[in-house]
């Protein structure tokens, strides 16, 4: 077994019974005991977003990007805007899917790393009748900075929208109140926060929202949010044959955190792993992107001048240690991103300091 520890954004550190449970004995996709273990994952997914009995909630065989173009490329009936709210790569990666499908777009953007001015949300909203959903991301990824949620969904009763967003990157690690929030949809996927692998992705939506699709909106076949919907809600299945063997790694680290660790254990896990690593890299001289609104399980950390990022990155792998590099521009200002999701813990992080000091010291000269 590789000793490489996951500090990365996803794939993610997983337990060992969620690896185990990737051997189970094989099933059908429609037998009723894959419809009793779909069933019981849909209801841990709401628990995840704190949904109540006004939500339902999907499985998509695909990565997190997979939710969200099901999402997307359902919601719109001829003539129906979206609203999208962006400020990193992930909220562009929603930006591609709306022109790919062509749906009347109103962009809010703001710089990568700037925090959403809601004055400027709210001056759009009332600006644009015709936009039927606002779209954001919970956690952009790439700069770790948590957008303002609450406030957007405020608004969005106050102005009669849809809120969708995509909480690839949130879910299971910080939380995500969908009742209070006002959110009608979210979106993830298992080899995040929850500690499950990549391509097994979900929805959490309003129930009422998911009766009023029909087939003829959805423009994806595979993608259908009508089809998901249909299939979980007359058969427990999905509408084609699902990647059965990631559904129970999915299921097993749903109930890990719901049974055992908890929901509020595993968010507050997430804030100290976050606060032991900062601490310990702003005490090594090194420079966070942002000083507020972080998400407590990814940080952006500029490495020192003259410390080149890749070559750091791979002496850290040749240690057992892996990170990502910074998304776009910030790669050529030498940002790294330090990730504590899915299975790190407090001693972890401080081994992982301690090769990251020698590193840096060796590469300082
Ligand atoms: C916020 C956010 N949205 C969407 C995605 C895309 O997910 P995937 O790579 O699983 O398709 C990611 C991936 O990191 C993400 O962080």
């Amino acid at each position: 077994m590789s000793m490489t520890k996951l500090f990365s954004p996803g794939p993610v550190m997983v337990k060992d019974n969620v690896r185990r449970s990737l051997l189970h004995y094989d099933i059908c996709h429609r037998s009723r005991e894959f419809e009793e273990m779909f069933v019981d994952t849909q209801a841990k997914i709401l628990k995840l977003f704190n949904a109540d009995d006004t939500y339902d909630s999907v499985i998509v065989s695909g990565s997190g990007t997979s939710s969200n173009e099901t999402v997307l490329s359902s919601l719109f009936c001829e003539g129906e805007a979206v609203m999208l709210i962006r400020n990193g790569m992930f909220g562009e990666r929603l930006l591609e899917i709306i022109q790919k499908y062509e749906i009347p777009l109103v962009d809010c953007e703001f710089p990568w790393g700037t925090y959403p001015d809601v004055a400027v949300i709210e001056k759009m909203m009332a600006e644009h009748p015709e936009v039927k959903v606002v779209a954001m991301v919970f956690h952009e990824t790439c700069t770790g900075m948590l957008n303002p949620v609450s406030e957007v969904g405020k608004l969005c009763a106050k102005y009669g929208k849809i809120l969708s967003v995509d909480c690839v990157s949130a879910a299971g690690g910080q939380n995500i109140d969908v009742v209070e929030n006002n959110i009608s949809i979210a979106t993830s996927v298992g080899g995040k926060c929850v500690g499950a692998y990549p391509g097994s992705a979900y929805i959490c939506a309003k129930r009422d929202l998911l009766e009023s699709l029909t087939a003829k909106q959805c423009k994806n076949v595979y993608l259908s949010l009508y089809k998901h919907y249909q299939s979980a809600k007359n058969s427990h299945q999905t509408p084609n044959t699902p990647n059965v063997n990631l559904f129970w790694p999915l299921n097993v680290a749903l109930t890990n955190i719901i049974e055992d660790e908890t929901l509020a254990g595993r968010i507050e896990r997430y804030e100290r792993c976050a606060a032991i690593i900062r601490k310990g890299l702003t005490d090594m001289g090194c420079r966070l992107l942002l000083n507020e609104h972080m998400a407590s399980m990814v940080t952006s950390v500029f490495l020192p001048a003259g410390v080149d990022a890749q070559t750091f990155l791979d002496e850290m792998e040749v240690r057992g240690y892996t990170f990502y590099i910074g998304k776009g521009d910030y790669a050529k200002q030498n940002m790294i991103q330090v990730a504590n999701m899915g299975e790190i813990y407090e001693q972890d992080c401080y081994n992982m300091l301690e090769v990251f000091g020698l590193v840096l010291n060796k590469l300082k000269g």
